[in-house]
């Protein structure tokens, strides 16, 4: 089967398997899709494992942010600050923007890779963290996370935390007590147990991403193209996204990946301990603490 081919396939599966329940709009561009691959051509300019529906959708919002700014497609995507509901304006207007951006949009396909970083995944390490921090009686922990991404999973202690049960019969509020609410992460919490341990302070002395492609908040572009990957109706990541920004010191690790030589870049990241106005995990690596003193941590967390 050619590449060509496989596009509707692959657009089926994702509308059926990825998309539904999950993303109205995108569910309804991939079914779309499944019957006029032609207007998918621009994906077939990446590489083969990238040819994704999500790939070619992440390029659409990504002009509508820069060159096609004003495009009507934009008023159908919540994240972009649309209201208009999924139906069929929406598939004339995505293929009126596919249409007029092919060339921009095959570039992109050929260029960009899906990034993500989901935030609210902090909510799930969390009480590992606590259990960690109980276990050597509070000693500082040294996070190292590989495939960081912007690294936001490295900022547990910048986040509050809501943890409740389904119907809402236990709730509870830990972490960060003057977190902004994009920065309370939610998390649902099933069957019998509870994250006790989540409650447990912890100090971070250090922590370092790893990844082939991060993503640099320092970067404008990048993260246009982080908040491009955000299916559109889940406004709430993009908020945690735009309100966490570490920021980092670069360096190369080079033994990331033996097998394909691939190397990947490792990011020291450095945090202000808020409203202590001092600085909390360091400033650079091997530098951290209160008083700019060299501080150890326990290595704790590897998160992929
Ligand atoms: C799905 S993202 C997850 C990002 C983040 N850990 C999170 O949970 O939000 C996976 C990340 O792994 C990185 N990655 C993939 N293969 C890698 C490798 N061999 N070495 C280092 N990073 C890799 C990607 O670039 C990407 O940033």
């Amino acid at each position: 089967m050619t590449d060509a081919e496989r596009l509707p396939v692959m657009f089926r599966h994702f509308a059926e398997q990825e998309l539904d329940g999950y993303s109205a709009r995108y569910a309804q561009l991939a079914r779309f899709l499944t019957d006029r691959p032609a207007l998918a051509r621009p994906l077939l300019a990446a590489p083969r494992s990238q040819q994704r529906a999500i790939l070619l959708f992440a390029a659409v919002q990504y002009l509508l942010r820069t060159s096609a700014a004003g495009h009507p497609l934009a008023g159908y995507l919540p994240v972009l600050g649309g209201a208009r509901p999924a139906g069929e304006g929406l598939t004339a207007a995505f293929t009126d923007l596919v249409a007029t951006h092919r060339a921009e949009l095959a570039e992109l396909c050929a260029t960009r890779l899906i990034q993500t970083n989901e935030a609210t995944r902090a909510a799930l390490l969390r009480p590992g963290l606590g259990r960690a921090a109980e276990l050597v009686d509070g000693c500082p922990l040294t996070l190292v996370e590989l495939g960081t991404s912007a690294g936001l999973l490295l900022l547990p202690d910048r986040y509050a935390y809501h943890y409740a049960t389904p119907d809402g019969s236990r709730t509870q509020r830990t972490g960060r007590d003057e977190a902004p609410s994009p920065l309370v992460l939610g998390c649902e919490v099933r069957g019998r147990g509870w994250p006790e341990p989540a409650t447990v302070p912890i100090d971070v002395a250090a922590r370092t991403g790893v990844d082939v492609a991060p993503v640099d908040t320092a970067d404008s572009d990048a993260v246009t193209w982080l908040r491009s990957c955000v299916w559109p109706e889940h406004v709430d990541r993009l908020e945690t996204r735009s309100t966490t920004s570490p920021t980092k010191r670069r360096g190369t690790w080079s033994t990331c990946s033996p097998r394909t030589g691939q190397r990947a870049t490792w990011w020291s990241c450095s945090t202000r301990r808020p409203g202590s106005g001092r600085a909390g995990a360091g400033t650079a690596a091997g530098r951290g603490g209160s008083a700019g003193r060299a501080r150890r941590g326990l290595l704790t967390l590897v998160a992929w």
